[in-house]
């Protein structure tokens, strides 16, 4: 059974962008494409149909990965369809639970950043009102939470 990976934060061009991104390409690297599924959407819909944030595409260029994605806002078949809803933060977390209607919907939920170890109050930061160094910030987040989600679930 393909896992099924959902990265949410609020705009869907800054950090879940990022999230899915370094999540893939850390996928691919380990032959397991076959075996996910692996998107991001937003919670609001202010950017739907946009690009990533020219500074997401920025550091992860400068990392050697590459980005397709185009904003899309979560609906709420994505219950439905993946099994793993990776949030951002605790905004993003409230949003997506209070959309949930059971409580199975509700345990897919998970906080990205409780899978690093060096991001104690569980948050990535809204880079979005930042500098650089703010995305770059996120990008090690992203880095670390994916190799440990990845462990988490069996790879
Ligand atoms: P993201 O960042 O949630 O990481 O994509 C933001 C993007 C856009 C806005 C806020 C945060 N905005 O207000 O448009």
């Amino acid at each position: 059974m393909k896992q099924k990976v959902l990265f949410v934060c609020l705009g869907n061009i800054c950090r879940s962008p990022m999230a899915e991104a370094i999540f893939r390409e850390k996928v691919n690297n380990l032959n397991l494409s076959h075996n996910f599924e692996i998107d991001s959407c937003g919670t609001a819909s202010y950017h739907v149909g946009e690009k990533p944030d020219r500074r997401t595409i920025k550091v992860l260029e400068k990392n050697g990965i590459k980005t397709q994605h185009i904003v899309r806002q979560f609906k709420k078949s994505d219950f439905e369809n993946f099994d793993h809803i990776l949030v951002m933060d605790n905004s993003n977390y409230l949003d997506i639970a209070n959309l949930a209607t059971n409580e199975s919907q509700r345990l897919k939920i998970n906080l990205f950043a409780k899978f690093d170890s060096q991001t104690p109050d569980n948050q990535v930061p809204d880079p979005y009102y930042g500098n650089m160094e703010d995305f770059e910030h996120v990008f090690s987040i992203c880095e670390r939470a994916s190799n440990e989600f990845l462990k988490s679930i069996g790879n």
